[in-house]
């Protein structure tokens, strides 16, 4: 299969310009560490060689040697090495951390040109390759995080320019019939899709309204100028506790008199633009001041992939094209979410918009597995995090590479993080007798 080949070795080399870019800085400012919740990037760019190293050019096996002796290869494991000490390890300098990625890469490459036909994509040597593209591009957005975070002038310019919003959508619903829908999707028809995501199975969802674009930062700050953070009736015990034991008082990134920091810039908050940098408990917290809830991960998927009238899964919720800047903003040159209503060419069948890219949208759902889950080779990637403290988010940020998103994508993260490029979509009850009345 050379096109399967090609487009793979595309998307390898689309991944690692990204990581070049965002670790083209001097090495003083690569070995910072911007926040304890963040790794140097140093460490993030080996990391991604580390990974790629044993995936694609050992098959997971620790026990063969790699590119690294295995002294310095162990700095690089997530488990052994939490984010807030990886800035005291003797890291890899910058020149080495890029040798290294490059020594691993120029490999693969190799092996990819000789592999030759992948009878199936959605578990041999294609499907690994794929696994690494997006471990890859995660931690590009990983890296995105830690310079948000960054103190001192901008490193990364404004960003890309985007499509203008459209008013009158902010705080309107459309409704979601009760009825069963397809929830996950199987390697047959998403070779690409990781462990957490499969399989595809039946599940019946109740009615339900969910908003028609994500919370903007206007609606936000309603709820902040409303006292909002003041009143515990609006927060969950966890979350009341969290917000004193915190201090918070706004968004991340937001500071005084209606303005926001992004990436080194002081700029007005943009009212139109989605909310980000919200914990999972403000979300929660917004969500009941403004009457509403937020939406399992169940619901979400239903109104981002079920096609009502075919009775199918659509790939993407405008259909089964590749996404483009036409119907979603993702690939991270834009540096921050588009305004409300930028993308109707984006809708869901249910009219839903801005459901791919933008904001990560906190669902109320816990993570778990779906039944019948079977771990894939990099087996730590989802099972470990299964029943923990996190809350699945859906849907991508504007930060995500766009080819590692589908609407069964799975993240998660604990309930009060922020660093996030996290944000709210709001659903609402429907009473059972009025379901299907629009
Ligand atoms: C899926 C984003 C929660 O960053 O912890 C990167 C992705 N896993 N390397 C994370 C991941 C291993 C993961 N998230
Ligand atoms: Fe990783």
């Amino acid at each position: 299969m050379p096109e399967l080949t090609d487009l793979l070795a595309r998307e390898l080399t689309t991944a690692r310009d990204r990581t070049l870019l965002l670790t083209d800085h001097d090495e003083p400012e690569l070995l910072r560490q911007h926040s304890p919740l963040m790794s140097p990037l140093v460490w993030d760019l080996a990391h991604i060689g580390q990974q790629e190293d044993l995936w694609l050019l050992r098959a997971g096996d620790t026990r063969r040697a790699g590119v690294l002796p295995p002294a310095v290869e162990s700095l690089y494991d997530a488990f052994t090495h939490p984010r807030a000490v990886r800035a005291r390890l003797p890291l890899l300098p910058p020149v080495e951390a890029r040798a290294y990625c490059h020594e691993v890469r120029g490999r693969v490459l190799d092996r990819l040109g000789r592999a030759g036909a992948d009878r199936d994509p959605s578990s041999g040597p294609a499907f690994e390759v794929a696994m690494v593209v997006s471990h890859e591009q995660q931690h590009d957005e990983t890296m995105l995080q830690a310079l948000q975070l960054r103190a001192g002038p901008p490193l990364l310019g404004a960003g890309a320019p985007l499509p203008a919003g459209r008013p009158g959508l902010t705080g309107t619903t459309v409704l979601v019939p009760g009825g069963a829908f397809i929830l996950g999707v199987d390697g047959a028809d998403e070779p690409f899709s990781l462990d957490n995501e499969r399989p595809a199975h039946r599940v019946d969802v109740p009615a339900f309204r969910i908003g028609r674009v994500p919370v903007t930062n206007a609606e936000y700050a309603d709820f902040v100028a409303d006292g909002g953070y003041d009143q515990p009736r609006w927060w969950s015990a966890r979350g009341w506790q969290h917000r004193c034991d915190a201090a918070l008082t706004a968004p991340r990134c937001w500071g005084p008199d209606g303005t926001r920091t992004r990436f080194g810039l002081v700029e007005d908050l943009p009212p139109d633009e989605p909310v980000q940098h919200v914990t999972f408990f403000e979300a929660e917290a917004y969500a009941a001041w403004a009457g509403g809830r937020l939406p399992t991960e169940v619901e979400w998927e239903k109104a981002a992939a079920w096609d009502p009238v075919a009775g199918h899964r659509r790939r993407f919720p405008w259909g089964a094209a590749d996404p483009t800047a036409a119907v979603a903003n993702l690939g991270g040159s834009a540096l921050r979410p588009a305004p409300a209503g930028a993308y109707p060419a984006g809708a869901s069948a249910y009219g839903v918009e801005q459901l791919i890219g933008d904001v990560w949208e906190w669902t109320s759902s816990p993570f778990r597995p779906w039944p019948g889950f079977t771990p894939m080779r990099y087996a730590d990637y989802s099972a470990p995090f299964f029943g923990g403290d996190y809350r699945v988010l859906r849907g991508g940020s504007w930060a995500v590479g766009a080819s590692i998103l589908r609407p069964s994508f799975r993240n998660w993260d604990h309930p009060v993080r922020r660093q996030v490029f996290s944000g709210i979509r709001l659903a609402f009850d429907v009473d059972p007798g009025s379901a299907g009345t629009p």
